[in-house]
């Protein structure tokens, strides 16, 4: 179970501040559970964990059991929120060396997410030699970083089986009825799945953009799903236990006092996809308007040798949230050594999780102490259930804490202009105007 303490914190952020802040994360609340807020019409992950029918799951259950010892690396295409919730969760749940799972699960490799020639390169000539299926994600179906990657993947997985047995090793999740990936999909008979068209890319990790990638990597869905169940109901309470509400009442007080960056801290390296993932939710859904807390994350103690000067010591505008995670699966104990040549010995018989819980506490001192809150979830360990519980968590904190800043949490209009350049720069048809306005700039 999810634990969250803020203690610490209150030091930081001024009586009223803190009273106004907590009067407007209730109306946030309102506004979210009345659905009366901007972008209602994207609410549908607030009740997806109580609502995920067996019938999905098990469809998709069944994709998981016939790839299961047919191929060795499924290719999951997408970007953005089609693609970072299942690394997230699958690099959280693997162990570092991907020793994690016993049986003949394929390896989860990602693409789409990116336009390097190289990264592609070397993906074709690892997939030359291999059998391998493709997960293709795109709501829009229009998105072009995973159009470009299915279409390279696809002509590859073609020429090497036959374009009649590829269609059984592809499977699209996309929209039901619109776009380039569902015309795909129906001409070629492609087994889809379909995205909710109430839930927006970065809420959908626990859809089928999730769920598909997740169960084939080998990982329990329905104790994902589970876990998130838990903090559904918790995150429906309108009171200050509601961890949802306290996280965002807590981060938007001391945005109000000028904390305007929040670093997304852990202490155990699976959790680095999780900072990404929690990153781009924030990122996307907070930073508009010429609004918004700087969502960043840091690795300990990994980044204090690299980034722990600057937020010790560096401009006052920072403030932590620590993901801890409390139980080590493995044991792994100090010896002893007769010349204690290292000068380790008075830490022999000691765990390395008690070494980190150290590290941690010390950090967390001296980081308060020299002016960045912190905040602090806990987990027991990492595992389905905790991640599902997590994911659900930082969504529902995430819709109120848009609200509380007055923006709508579940558009992204700024990420258009890049993609309006790019396509003027590429020749794309209907963007021959912008391409020369951008030709004169250049
Ligand atoms: O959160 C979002 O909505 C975005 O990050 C999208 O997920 C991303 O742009 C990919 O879009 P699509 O799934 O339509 O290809």
């Amino acid at each position: 179970m999810v634990s969250l303490d803020f203690k610490t914190v209150l030091e930081f952020v001024p009586r009223n501040v803190y009273e106004s802040a907590q009067s407007d994360a209730f109306k946030a609340f309102d506004l979210l559970h009345g659905a009366t807020g901007a972008g209602n019409g994207f609410l549908g992950w607030l009740d997806l964990p109580s609502q995920t029918d067996e019938s999905l799951i098990s469809r998709i259950e069944a994709v998981a059991r016939r790839w299961k010892n047919e191929v060795e690396a499924v290719v999951t295409i997408g970007i953005g929120g089609s693609y970072l919730g299942a690394k997230c969760v699958i690099e959280a749940l693997s162990g570092a060396f991907h020793s994690h799972v016993k049986g003949d699960f394929p390896h989860i490799l990602f693409a789409g997410h990116n336009l390097c020639e190289d990264y592609m390169g070397e993906l074709l000539e690892y997939l030359e030699n291999r059998d391998f299926a493709i997960v293709v994600v795109s709501k829009s179906g229009t998105t072009t970083e995973p159009a470009i990657a299915f279409r390279l993947l696809r002509a590859l997985l073609e020429r090497k089986i036959g374009v009649k047995a590829s269609a059984g090793r592809i499977v699209a999740i996309t929209d039901a009825s619109k776009g380039a990936l569902r015309m795909l999909s129906d001409e070629n008979g492609y087994q889809t799945f379909t995205v909710p068209d109430n839930v927006g890319g970065r809420y959908s990790v626990l859809t089928p953009v999730g769920l598909l990638p997740i169960a084939l990597a080998g990982f329990d869905i329905r104790a994902l799903v589970a876990g998130a169940s838990v903090m559904e109901k918790a995150c429906s309470e309108r009171s200050s236990l509601n961890p949802a509400l306290s996280y965002a009442l807590i981060r938007n007080a001391l945005y109000r006092t000028g904390k305007k960056i929040e670093i997304l801290v852990n202490y155990n390296p699976r959790l680095q996809y999780f900072s990404e993932w929690w990153k781009q939710l924030y990122g996307e859904s907070e930073g508009k308007d010429g609004k918004g807390i700087f969502p960043a994350s840091a690795s300990f103690t990994t980044d204090l040798h690299s980034m722990g000067q600057y937020i010790q010591d560096g401009e006052r505008t920072i403030f932590e949230t620590n993901i801890l995670v409390e139980e080590n699966v493995r044991q792994v104990t100090l010896g002893s050594e007769k010349n204690d040549g290292d000068g380790l010995n008075y830490l022999a018989g000691k765990r390395m999780g008690w070494i980190n819980s150290m590290a941690q506490l010390g950090t967390m001192l001296a980081h308060v102490e020299g002016g960045v809150p912190n905040i602090v979830f806990k987990i027991d360990r990492i595992d389905e259930c905790n991640i599902g519980e997590l994911v659900y968590l930082f969504e529902a904190a995430c819709g109120m804490s848009g609200y509380m800043l007055g923006v709508n949490p579940f558009d992204q209009p700024g990420v258009e202009a890049y993609k309006r350049n790019m396509f003027a720069l590429l020749g794309k048809p209907g963007y021959e105007e912008a391409s020369a306005i951008l030709k004169k700039k250049i």
